[in-house]
């Protein structure tokens, strides 16, 4: 397939692309477009196959539900049973933006999109182009992240030219964006509501509007083993090639435990990569260090994280070392994703150890 990669300005986007665009995802085809998190994967989200042509594009297991995608309020009645209070409290002072909500389907939505649950994933996202987007495709997008399954989410257009090149019809090739990480989901359909993926959007922040919203137990666990209830956060996901470790505690102990194995993996013959920050990169000596940024700006971090991962990648490294970020808010994020891609291999070192 012929993927037409269409460039577009932000500030001024081409109404025709947009056009041509949602014709595309009318008429069953899919396109990849840019959100303030990730990049995502659309395709008409009110059809079954358009959905089953998204998992295809992806790799993806189909019992991995799709986020759909709308552009303003008053779309959401259509595809859920009934709007409960606090989707409309959260909606009032987080949409649009990073944030998916969790609510019971109507029968509108088909199956394939939900991955067989009965309940839906909605978000508003606050990219004009995204908003653009999803109105030209009828108002509701079903869009993954744009990744291949199991590779980080795109943050650039030129890692969705990577992954989806030839898999799809077009990519509207946006700036990178601005928040990095996938978007907060918090489930509704409970007795109160779940945090089921942490994001940008932080439990402090859902706790000003919904005072009972908890953490979904299953990501307070520090394994593999217990089953979360996105089904999507089971994957194996954003995983280098390379061995990656985790490495928290105080700045001295880090940098010895780290610069320790990096001369025994050197001496071994392995090529290797520390993911730091901008404060204590110039302290490794390894074959690639990347800077995360600043170690007290996590939006930073956020914004770049997907992308290192990816560079670890391009430059064949065989182990990988990251330093932790520590932290409220974002931070969780942030240790969340980097322990997904680490497989949860993680060393905790004493705070005055050195
Ligand atoms: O920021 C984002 O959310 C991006 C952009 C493109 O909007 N999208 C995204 O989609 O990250 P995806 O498919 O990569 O992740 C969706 C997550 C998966 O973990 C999935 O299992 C979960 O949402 N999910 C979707 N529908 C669900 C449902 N009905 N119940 C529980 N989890 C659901
Ligand atoms: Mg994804």
């Amino acid at each position: 397939m012929d993927t037409v990669i269409a460039k577009i300005d932000p500030s001024k986007p081409d109404p025709e692309m947009i056009g041509r665009a949602g014709e595309i995802i009318r008429s069953g085809g899919l396109v990849a477009f840019p959100t303030e998190t990730v990049y995502g994967l659309g395709g008409d989200a009110l059809s079954e196959n358009s959905s089953r042509a998204i998992y295809a594009a992806k790799g993806r297991p189909s019992d991995n539900p799709l986020i759909v995608h709308i552009a303003d309020l008053e779309s959401l009645g259509r595809i859920v049973v009934s709007v409960p209070d606090a989707a409309y409290a959260l909606a009032e002072k987080f949409w649009p933006g990073p944030l998916t909500m969790i609510m019971n389907k109507s029968d509108e939505v088909p199956y394939a999109t939900t991955g067989g649950l009965d309940t839906v994933a909605v978000r508003f996202p606050s990219d004009p182009v995204a908003q653009a987007f999803i109105r030209a495709a009828g108002g509701y997008v079903a869009a993954p992240s744009a990744n291949l399954s199991g590779k980080p989410s795109p943050t650039s257009g030129k890692y969705v030219v990577e992954d989806m090149d030839g898999r799809i019809d077009m990519i509207l090739y946006g700036d990178d964006s601005v928040i990095g990480l996938e978007s907060t989901i918090v489930d509704l359909t409970g007795d109160s509501p779940v945090i089921l993926r942490p994001g940008y959007i932080t439990l402090e922040m859902l706790k000003t509007v919904l005072p009972d919203v908890s953490v979904d137990t299953a990501l307070l666990a520090d394994d593999d083993r217990t089953p979360p209830k996105a089904p999507g956060m089971k994957y194996r996901h954003y995983a280098p090639k390379g061995d990656l470790v985790i490495v928290e505690g105080g700045r001295d102990a880090v940098i010895s435990y780290i610069s320790e194995k990096l001369s025994a993996d050197r001496s071994a013959g392995k090529r290797c990569g520390v993911i730091a920050s901008t404060q204590t990169a110039p302290s490794y000596h390894a074959d690639v260090v990347l800077d995360m940024g600043d170690a007290s700006d996590h939006d930073e971090i956020a914004r770049r994280l997907f992308g290192l991962l990816r560079q670890m990648d391009e430059n064949n490294v065989d182990s990988i070392y990251s330093e932790a970020v520590s932290g409220e808010g974002v931070a969780a994020a942030i240790m969340n994703r980097l322990l997904k891609a680490a497989g949860h291999n993680r060393i905790v070192l004493g705070i005055d150890d050195k």
